[in-house]
């Protein structure tokens, strides 16, 4: 049976094997797909045994994406753009594939399961780290209006900027509202939002955060509050999964389904 794993550390609680699960089900594929609990030392090395031993393809996670990049012999546009690579796969010469699905699965969340369009709108991103790095090829490709990277530190929002012809931005400079708002930062996570002022959003203006949770999160919370609609990132999450399956089985899955089910069970 054909072999897929996800590596990271820590790894046991990967929501990956059950959604991969998921899919192969709902696509009639026979495959296994299991966690490897990347070591800090020898990921490189755990990498080249698993396709050494005729595994097809892995994801990579935290803290690994950086150096997954770094060992690829051939990076698809996107990954080379996020400089980050969370989906590998073994060309037939043995050649290193290495791609990054995290930002058109986002993007293929926010249109197809949210019914939202980025094209001509103005669009706003929070932080400027990793995570906003590898949606902002994605993020671009749909044409929007405008995209302004807002950053606590400005300098690396304005570098992002730089290199993807978009603009920069400190939270406090910010002249608002946009269309779609964007949460990147990793502040979600402790509970706390960078300084948004009341004037980013209208009613209007659909936010959306790579982060997800049981409960709100406090950005759509923030959101929310001032009458502002929008979804986290528990999509982005199966979307991400469901692009890398694509690419490995040449066969999309449909992710709406097993968001609801994910969304029942936490
Ligand atoms: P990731 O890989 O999750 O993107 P990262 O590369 O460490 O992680 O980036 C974290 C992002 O969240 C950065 O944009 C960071 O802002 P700085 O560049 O100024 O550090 C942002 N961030 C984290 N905590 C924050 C907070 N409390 N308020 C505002 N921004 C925060």
């Amino acid at each position: 049976m054909d072999q897929y794993a996800v590596v990271g550390n820590p790894i046991a609680h990967s929501k990956s094997p059950r959604i991969h699960a998921y899919f192969a089900q709902q696509t009639e594929q026979n495959l296994m797909y299991s966690t490897l609990l990347g070591d800090l030392a020898e990921f490189e090395n755990q990498v080249r045994d698993f396709f050494e031993k005729g595994g097809k393809g892995l994801n990579i996670t935290v803290p690994f994406k950086e150096r997954a990049y770094a060992m690829c012999d051939i990076l698809s546009q996107r990954a080379k753009q996020a400089g980050a690579v969370n989906t590998l796969m073994m060309g037939k010469n043995g050649d290193l594939f290495g791609d990054n699905t995290d930002g058109v699965g986002m993007v293929r969340d926010i249109i197809h399961n949210h019914g939202q369009n980025l094209k001509d709108k103005s669009v706003l991103i929070l932080g400027a780290g990793g995570a906003v790095r590898g949606v902002l090829e994605p993020v671009l490709a749909e044409n929007p209006e405008s995209v302004t990277i807002a950053n606590r530190t400005v300098e690396k929002a304005q570098a992002l900027a730089d290199q993807f012809d978009c603009l920069a931005s400190s939270f406090e400079a910010l002249d608002g509202p946009f269309d779609i708002i964007i949460n990147g930062t990793s502040a979600s996570m402790t509970g706390s939002l960078p300084p948004l002022k009341d004037t980013l959003v209208s009613d209007c203006t659909w936010c959306y955060d790579m982060m997800y949770g049981k409960d709100r999160t406090v950005f759509l919370q923030w959101a929310h509050e001032r009458g502002a609609d929008g979804a986290d990132g528990l999509g982005m999450l199966v979307g991400q999964a469901a692009e890398a399956f694509y690419l490995w089985r040449q066969i999309r899955p449909e992710t709406a389904s097993l968001v609801e089910e994910m969304r029942k069970q936490m």
